[in-house]
């Protein structure tokens, strides 16, 4: 294809910068020269139009509602994967052969465990302690017991990591959740697939044997797959960010962890069904909507809108539907917090407000119904979203430390402060 370039003109000095093409999706400028070029920055706060990198992980189409892994629709990995094989996808860039998922599956189960002095970490908390501060604080203390697996120049080393990141995240939320309600911590049993040994380990006991109900057990490990990479959102930004300046993964996967924290990224799940159980019922839902239009008010609808899907989140589609199968075994058809989301779906729907912004339910509008019908408290939300993230992270972070163009990241500013000037004396101020 022949080089396409874009020229800008500044001060009258007209500067030509690459545009190069990727195999599907929007076309990027180059700009890596422009400032050696024309003494100025690009300003762009909330990365709206920039691309921070080059990537083969996961495409979205935002406004076809478009997810693929690896070129895979979600809707596919959703239907005939499971979490595992998502995982391989992510990491390595093709489905398993049956002989390499057995492997994956053994080498990911021969690492649940952490280390028993790790449990010392949790004690240090209160058992009211948000567990999203607990998964912080763990998952970052995590190098200091792997040492050897922190060199990120050694690809053994990096793979080992990312296994065990992958492998011991379910153990450590398990624990976080145990702590937080009192009830003695659960090993995982390596006779168990990833989602029923997390559900396990969440909810057995001591006192009686633990069945793991398999149509539960499916809708946790299709929400894992929801919830595995995408693209370059704030968190994923976050650990490439991190792992740019060569800190070591565990280290890089707790600061995807703080970001993913806030309400606006992963903590909308908890907030959303904070906002539906507040709204209460149906007869409700107009007084909220209307404080969701209204500029002078903060409040937004939580669990609507997203940066990149100006269609139906394909994601949500799915959850939906997961909601619908855990709530009938569950005999909780009836939930009044499912009858306040769907009314509230087909109002804002429907509401020219939110036709014109193109907000449309995300991921985590149906994600908190499914998983308070699934035993979790609100608090354990984004320690799930968490959970099933650190793939993504994790590949991502592989990605980048592979890039041959990769450096540190360091973005410039528009300064608008003080120009330069003389301290004045305290007896003169
Ligand atoms: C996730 O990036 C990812 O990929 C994230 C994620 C992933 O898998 O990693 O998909 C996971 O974080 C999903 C998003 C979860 N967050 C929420 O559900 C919180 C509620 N949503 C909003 O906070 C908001 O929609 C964002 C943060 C998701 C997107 O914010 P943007 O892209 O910066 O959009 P914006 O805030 O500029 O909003 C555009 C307009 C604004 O109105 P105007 O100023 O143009 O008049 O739409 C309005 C906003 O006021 N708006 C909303 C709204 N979301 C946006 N109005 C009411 N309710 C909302 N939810």
């Amino acid at each position: 294809m022949a080089n396409k370039s874009a020229v800008i003109t500044v001060d009258g000095k007209q500067v030509e910068m690459n545009v190069r093409s990727g195999s599907i999706g929007p076309e990027v400028i180059d700009i890596g020269s422009l400032y050696k070029n024309t003494g100025t920055f690009t300003y762009d706060p909330g990365f709206t139009s920039t691309a921070s990198c080059e990537s083969k992980i996961t495409y979205i189409d935002g406004d076809e509602g478009v997810l693929l892994h690896r070129g895979y629709p979600i809707e596919q990995l959703a239907e005939h994967g499971d979490f595992l094989e998502v995982c391989y996808l992510l990491l390595y860039g093709e489905l398993p052969t049956a002989a390499q998922k057995k492997d994956f599956d053994h080498r990911v189960t021969m690492h649940t465990m952490v280390h028993e002095q790790m449990s010392r970490f949790f004690t240090g908390f209160r058992r009211d302690a948000h567990p999203m501060a607990v998964m912080c604080g763990t998952v970052g203390a995590l190098s200091a017991f792997y040492h050897d697996s922190t060199d990120i120049t050694d690809p053994h080393q990096r793979m080992v990591a990312s296994l065990r990141m992958i492998a011991k995240m379910p153990t450590i939320a398990a624990m976080a959740y145990k702590y937080h309600i009192g009830q003695p911590f659960v090993y995982p049993k390596n006779d168990l697939d990833y989602a029923s040994n997390f559900l396990r380990m969440c909810f057995a006991v001591p006192c009686e044997e633990y069945v793991v109900n398999p149509v539960l057990a499916r809708a946790m490990d299709r929400i894992f797959i929801l919830h595995a990479d995408h693209e370059q959102n704030a968190s994923t930004s976050t650990v490439r960010l991190a792992g740019s300046s060569g800190a070591n993964p565990f280290a890089c996967i707790a600061a995807g962890i703080a970001c993913l924290w806030g309400p606006a990224h992963g903590g909308a799940n908890e907030a959303a069904l904070n906002m539906l159980a507040e709204i209460g019922s149906v007869d409700r839902i107009p007084e909220y909507v209307a404080k969701a239009k209204d500029k002078n008010d903060p409040f937004r609808l939580m669990g609507f809108g997203h940066r990149v899907y100006k269609n139906y989140d394909p994601r949500a589609k799915i959850m939906q539907k997961t909601t619908h199968e855990v709530l009938g075994e569950l005999g909780h058809r009836d939930d009044p917090l499912l009858e306040v989301a769907m009314e509230l779906e087909r109002i804002a729907l429907t509401d020219e407000y939110f036709i014109e912004k193109k907000l449309y339910p995300n991921i985590d509008f149906y994600s908190g119904i499914t998983l308070k019908a699934l035993g979790f408290p609100t608090t354990m939300f984004t320690v799930l979203f968490a959970l099933a993230r650190t793939v993504g992270w994790i590949a991502q972070w592989n990605e980048m430390i592979e890039d041959p163009q990769q450096r540190i990241g360091r973005p410039r500013q528009l300064y608008t402060g003080e120009p330069q000037r003389d301290y004045v004396p305290t007896s003169k101020r």
